[in-house]
């Protein structure tokens, strides 16, 4: 039996103003479908079966409208966390009610809320040899070809880098810049994808090993549960008791049974406006933007309107711009200073 484990707890705070508090991330259209559908069909893709989505209880209503509009929703947990704790407690309360619920062999499948992954079946195929290793009692990351020092990324060491799945040899969170440039140049190592694959006892067995009072804690906050609808809804003072977290830190550092499957698959994880706009095919002159707008003497911009009603775009004499407008508030900025949107998020939480 394999599980979809879906988290959406991220905040995104720089695709501002399209990403907010009351509406993150993952409840952003980019293509068809928003990407907590798009990360709900890949792991239906893999043939898992039903689903289990760790989210905000703000968000239960954005939540259950995504899977109300997909044609053939999976039969869905919903464990709503009163706040963040990160990702480390989200995932064990996940594992804790997933053996409660179906079986500790389950492998958990666990996809995050806010990816893009346009080639699904290249994903599929990758899943599937991860399904394989996990069953076999390993922890499983998702590589991908790093292109850049990003210090935003868990790296994992290999021996060799090759398409073979292969123990890790070491993970390490977030390095510092010097230290990730030195990881790139060896060339032995992977960006964590983020997306990981274990059978619910082994991923217990590491929290108890690694993280015991996470997991204790995690305990505590299940067993003062109340169930209702499929939901289940987590007292604020134990669940504020768990420690925050996040299952990199907590677990996979740690481990010593993690192993990488090389993603085959296309993969971004949408962080700031630049990456929302290579999502999209762009025109002759580099631009990204409504099929109508009209674009005079202007490259590499990308538009984004979110209004209520029709709107026509026109840009002149502009240059590598994102522009995104929203019904309530209105993003100019350079796409150089695009991951300093965060900077306006930080300003107007301020001024509340
Ligand atoms: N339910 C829930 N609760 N979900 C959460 C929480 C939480 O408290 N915190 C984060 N998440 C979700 C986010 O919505 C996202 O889908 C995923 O868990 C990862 O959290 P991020 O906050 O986006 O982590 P990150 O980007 O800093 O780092 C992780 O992802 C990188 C790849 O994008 C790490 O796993 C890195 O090692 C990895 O390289
Ligand atoms: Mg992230």
């Amino acid at each position: 039996r394999v599980l979809s484990v879906v988290l959406s707890g991220g905040a995104g705070s720089r695709l501002w103003p399209a990403s907010r508090q009351a509406f993150p991330k993952p409840f952003m259209k980019l293509g068809e479908s928003t990407l907590l559908q798009q990360a709900v069909e890949r792991g239906q893709a893999c043939g898992t079966g039903d689903l289990m989505i760790v989210t905000n209880k703000d968000h239960v209503f954005l939540t259950k409208d995504v899977l109300g509009q997909m044609v053939d929703p999976p039969q869905t947990t919903l464990l709503l966390e009163p706040k963040g704790r990160n990702t480390g407690p989200a995932i064990a309360l996940a594992a804790l009610q997933c053996i409660r619920q179906y079986s500790g062999d389950t492998v958990m499948l666990v996809l995050s809320a806010d990816h893009l992954v346009p080639d699904v079946e290249a994903f599929v195929a990758s899943a599937q040899q991860a399904f394989r290793l996990a069953t076999r009692g390993a922890l499983v990351v998702f590589g991908i070809n790093p292109t850049s020092p990003d210090t935003g990324f868990g790296y994992v060491e290999v021996a060799k880098v090759s398409r073979e799945a292969q123990p890790v040899k070491r993970f390490v969170e977030k390095p510092d810049l010097e230290t990730a440039q030195e990881y790139l140049a060896t060339g032995r190592y992977y960006w964590n994808s983020g997306m990981f694959c274990f059978t619910a006892d082994a991923i217990v067995a590491a929290f108890e090993k690694y993280a015991p009072e996470l997991l204790a804690a995690a305990r505590r906050t299940l067993d003062s549960a109340q169930e209702a609808n499929g939901a289940m809804q987590f007292d604020l003072h134990s669940f504020g008791l768990q420690p925050d977290i996040s299952i990199d830190y907590a677990v996979m550092e740690a481990a010593d049974n993690v192993h990488v499957v090389p993603a085959k698959f296309g993969w971004s994880d949408v962080g700031s406006w630049p990456a929302v706009a290579s999502a999209h095919t762009p025109d002759a002159s580099g631009n990204t933007m409504p099929s109508d707008a009209v674009a005079i003497d202007t490259t590499g911009t990308h538009v984004q309107v979110d209004s209520h009603g029709p709107k026509l775009v026109a840009t002149l004499g502009v240059h590598d711009l994102v522009i995104v407008d929203t019904p309530d508030a209105l993003l100019v900025a350079h796409k150089s200073s695009a991951q300093k949107v965060k900077k306006i998020v930080d300003i107007l939480k301020e001024r509340k």
